[in-house]
């Protein structure tokens, strides 16, 4: 089940209409969301089309995607989340993203340490995996840092606008 997670720095809490703005100003950036397998979003309505089509999402309790936001300033600087969980649990994929002004502070690190905790305790996920481009070499150290490691299998194909790129899996198992 969702539940709001609060760490050092960060409260993750349910996206809202309000985020519209905070969200478009890095799901609109080009280069932010060069990784991301989705589009860049085009215009304030579209983000805030996003985020209207997944609230009845969290209705079902089985949607899991966070807005980050700073603990000290309320300001939403990011979004992280599971995508592909798996009806039996076994596993799951992460994703994230945070706004370009706040890189390199560790809230990222901090984001992701946090889901993995969520996703083994609460979730009882057996495995996280993430799909990183490999030109991301941004988003590979911070899964290294996180103590995911390369799977053992080939480069594959990870489509953003109908072009397909190569992407790693990197993944960590809950060892208990
Ligand atoms: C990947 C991303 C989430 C990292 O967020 P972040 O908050 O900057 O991450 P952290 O501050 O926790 O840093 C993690 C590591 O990356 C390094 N890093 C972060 N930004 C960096 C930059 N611009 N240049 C070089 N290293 C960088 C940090 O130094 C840290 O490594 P270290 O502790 O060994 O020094 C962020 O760059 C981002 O949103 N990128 C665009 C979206 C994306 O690619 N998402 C992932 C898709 S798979």
């Amino acid at each position: 089940m969702f539940k709001e997670i609060v760490t050092e720095r960060l409260h993750l809490r349910k996206i809202k209409s309000l985020d519209a703005e905070s969200m478009f100003s890095y799901a609109g950036n080009k280069e932010t969301t060069k990784y991301m397998a989705w589009p860049t979003h085009n215009s304030i309505e579209e983000t805030q089309e996003y985020i209207k089509s997944i609230m009845p999402l969290y209705k079902t309790k089985k949607y899991y995607d966070w807005a980050i936001e700073l603990k000290e300033n309320g300001k939403m600087i990011g979004t992280c989340g599971f995508v592909n969980v798996q009806a039996n649990k076994e596993f799951a994929e992460i994703g994230y993203i945070i706004h370009q002004d706040y890189h390199k502070k560790g809230y990222g690190t901090e984001a992701v340490q946090s889901l993995i905790e969520f996703g083994f305790k609460t979730l009882r996920l057996k495995k996280i995996y993430a799909r990183i481009y490999k030109e991301n070499k941004i988003s590979i150290r911070l899964a290294k840092k996180c103590k995911f490691t390369l799977e053992v299998q080939p480069e594959h194909c990870l489509a953003k606008d109908h072009i397909c790129f190569g992407a790693l899996s990197y993944s960590i198992k809950n060892l208990e």
